[in-house]
């Protein structure tokens, strides 16, 4: 079955989001769980992405992608009405969702789509949502006002100061850990190499963190291991047994390795499509 898209928005120079038509998706859906995106066939690339929200009643999916390469590209070039071949989930494990006391969501870049829902669930069941998102730069920063809805305190941060605060998201986050009303939880996601090193902060201060890991996915049933990393110097499949884990315990170098792994092909097969794509009148 096909999937419409019913409404197409760009937030940002490389940043889009749609609705898209999956009804029985949209009724099963929890916080933290994603979906692996066929664009044209059982040939295309399987690419997973996050159910950023959900409409039960209008049978809808929210997702939010960052342009980055192929397959992301070809997405970004579909428009409202053109159908997308397949949308398989809802994969991977809920977000653990209580009333922590005070929760600190930091995001990064992209990381803030898949923190979207986790951070609204939260609120709703009776946290205080501390959220500080950071972005390299001002036109990288995406889902401001929705964080601002529904977050007690928020806290934006540009590495180079365009916007915001000047400084990396690990600054705010240790500031926030030393103050009056330190937070009980944390849910960290962006870059690994950022979520690494907001582990290293809260690390110091025993504030348990969730990270949810991006590494790359090919099936998302833990059949092919393609998301494989090292938890608790266990191994662990990201796209079955998470994709949350303990952050402290993540071996977060061994991850960056695996997914700079194919970079090459990658690379030459998005300039393929950029080219074929200047040829389409
Ligand atoms: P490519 O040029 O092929 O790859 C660019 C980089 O993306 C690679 O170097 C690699 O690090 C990563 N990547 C490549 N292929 C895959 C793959 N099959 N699976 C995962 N990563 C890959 N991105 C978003 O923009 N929004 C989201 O909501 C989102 N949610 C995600 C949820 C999960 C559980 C995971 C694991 C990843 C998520 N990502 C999300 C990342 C997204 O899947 C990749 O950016 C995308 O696959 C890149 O595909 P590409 O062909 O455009 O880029
Ligand atoms: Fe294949 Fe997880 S994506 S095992
Ligand atoms: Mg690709």
């Amino acid at each position: 079955m096909s999937h419409k898209i019913v409404a197409k928005e760009q937030l940002s120079q490389d940043v889009f989001t749609a609705e898209i038509e999956a009804p029985l998706i949209a009724q099963a859906r929890k916080p933290g769980q994603f979906v692996i995106v066929s664009i044209n066939n059982e040939y295309s690339e399987r690419i997973p992405l996050t159910i950023a929200g959900a409409d039960p009643q209008k049978g809808i999916i929210r997702l939010i992608w960052q342009r980055v390469g192929k397959t992301t590209a070809e997405l970004a070039d579909l428009q409202q009405g053109d159908e997308i071949a397949n949308v398989s989930g809802p994969l991977g494990k809920p977000t653990h969702i209580e009333d922590f006391g005070t929760v600190v969501c930091v995001g990064g870049g992209i990381g803030n789509a898949p923190l979207l829902p986790i951070a609204r669930a939260l609120k709703k069941a009776g946290n205080k949502v501390v959220s500080i998102l950071g972005a390299r730069t001002k036109e990288l920063l995406i889902l401001e006002d929705e964080f601002a809805k529904i977050s007690n305190e928020l806290i934006v941060t540009t590495d180079d100061g365009s916007y915001g605060r000047k400084a990396l998201v690990t600054e705010p986050l240790k500031e926030v850990c030393q103050g009056e009303q330190k937070p009980d939880q944390a849910f960290v996601i962006g870059p690994a190499i950022m979520m690494k090193f907001c582990c290293d902060v809260t690390k110091q201060f025993n504030l348990p963190t969730q990270v949810s890991l991006n590494t790359i996915m090919v099936d998302g049933t833990g059949m092919c291991g393609g998301c494989r990393v090292e938890v608790d110097g266990k191994p662990k499949f990201v796209c079955v047994d998470g994709p949350e884990f303990d952050g402290h315990k993540v071996n977060f170098d061994l991850m960056m390795k695996r997914l700079n792994a194919y970079r090459e092909q990658e690379q030459k097969a998005h300039e393929q499509y950029k080219k074929h794509r200047c040829k389409i009148p």
